[in-house]
């Protein structure tokens, strides 16, 4: 474990709410863990997952990603987060603009607001609340696990497409989707 990590306990939110750091570091200790790691199916024509139980109440996923899949273009519905890689590289593309999070359908972005990084070994990152973004697995032979952690629990998903510097709103996804 980096000694850079600090127990939950000491970066948690007045409120006792995870904070950025708190989910970020629960991250990245799930994704340290071999067993639980190891514990997680496979499978090379999709996604899977085992829900975790996330710090303080929150909600949190160990994602196996197959080569070539991803999430598509989306945010976290006001939640905030955290994830990490446990084994292969990841590449989150996001958008460093505070979106409108009512009220519209189409949004063209300025330019210059695109964000492309590579997560891999242990690597991780927090987001805020308002953070839109696609999370993928770009290689075409290794699988790739991830942890995610979100607080709180993740109300709803916002799905969007994306057309040059167009974001579309596509559909709202709810929590029982997703059990
Ligand atoms: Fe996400």
């Amino acid at each position: 474990m980096s000694p850079a990590v600090r127990p939950a306990a000491h970066s948690a939110a007045p409120s006792g709410a995870p904070s950025a750091a708190d989910l970020l570091d629960f991250a990245r200790r799930a994704a340290a863990d071999t067993a639980l790691v190891a514990s997680l199916p496979l499978d090379p024509q999709g996604r899977t997952w085992i829900r975790l139980e996330g710090p303080g109440g929150g909600e949190a996923w160990l994602i196996g990603w197959p080569p070539g899949s991803g999430t598509g273009w989306h945010d976290h519905g006001g939640s905030h987060g955290a994830f990490a890689a446990a084994a292969g590289q990841l590449t989150e593309q996001s958008l460093a603009a505070q979106l409108p999070t009512e009220g519209w359908k189409l949004l063209e972005l300025a330019d210059g607001v695109d964000r492309r990084r590579e997560l891999a070994g242990g690597q991780g990152r927090a987001f805020g609340p308002h953070h839109v973004h696609q999370v993928f697995n770009a290689s075409a032979q290794l699988h790739a696990v991830s942890v995610h952690a979100y607080y709180p629990p993740l109300p709803m998903m916002r799905r969007y497409s994306r057309s040059g510097q167009v974001l579309r709103l596509e559909e709202v996804e709810w929590p029982q989707e997703w059990s």
